[in-house]
């Protein structure tokens, strides 16, 4: 089991520098029982207070290291910003920016290369769940990195996000997200048995202050992917106490 609780707030594209004095003033007065990440937009990654209170991220990385890519983000510039954590595949970048499964692959290496964590997101559709082909399309996706590149694993958070659950207000239920998380862990066994046990596995989908709780008392939730509750400051610091166990 890992030891401590992670909570990541994912603003996508939301936030200000208003919003980081806010919550990095509250975040300082939680304890380090919990580890705590915030995943703002690119531009504001260099306005947080340098804190030993949470971890930076940022929501996406180029597959490439430099060079003539406009607009892309290489690891290097991402750290530099003061980043130590990037999220990879998250389900909005698959939908609206068609990322395939090899693409996600080729930026989490990017992402270990340049000393970042990756957090990468997995998770099924409505109709892949009414199909009953959750299973088959999560194994999928972690095949797609860690088949491979099974060393990669000891490096990753990983993030079970159903897409039906993202942002909806309907999160998955306690026992359903414990099943699939339990079931994910088994299937990353099969490429690292040692790193399998350790990995952090956080559920997002429309976590809330009223619903982290039940979430948390799952053996293999450990922790969250938090994505409109995270941009209310005091709900946020809500769900992070509600980690701490
Ligand atoms: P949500 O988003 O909490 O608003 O559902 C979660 C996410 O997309 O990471």
């Amino acid at each position: 089991m890992p030891a401590k609780k992670l909570i990541a707030a994912n603003w996508k594209m939301n936030g200000s520098r208003a919003l980081i004095e806010t919550v990095s003033q509250q975040l300082t007065t939680l304890n380090s029982e919990v580890d705590v990440l915030i995943c703002p937009p690119a531009t504001l990654l260099a306005y947080f207070p340098v804190s030993g209170h949470y971890s930076l991220g940022a929501q996406d990385i180029s597959e490439h290291a430099e060079g003539a890519y406009t607009g892309e983000l290489s690891g290097g510039l991402i750290k530099e910003a003061g980043a130590s954590f990037v999220l990879a595949g998250h389900s909005e970048r698959r939908q609206y920016h068609a990322e395939s499964d090899q693409l996600i692959c080729a930026k989490i290496q990017q992402a270990v290369t340049a000393g970042l964590t990756p957090v990468l997101c997995i998770g099924e559709t409505l109709a892949e769940r009414q199909q009953e082909n959750t299973e088959q399309v999560i194994a999928k996706q972690l095949a797609a990195v860690y088949a491979s590149h099974p060393e990669l694993l000891a490096k990753s958070v990983i993030a079970y996000e159903p897409v039906w659950a993202i942002g909806t207000g309907e999160s998955a239920s306690p026992e359903q997200a414990q099943e699939t998380h339990a079931f994910i862990r088994r299937q990353l066994a099969e490429y690292d048995s040692k790193a399998a046990v350790n990995v952090r596995i956080l559920y997002g989908g429309s976590v809330n202050a009223a619903n982290c709780q039940a979430l948390f008392t799952q053996a293999d939730i450990d922790g969250a992917l938090v994505g409109g509750a995270s941009l209310k400051p005091a709900e946020f610091m809500q769900i992070c106490q509600s980690a701490k166990d």
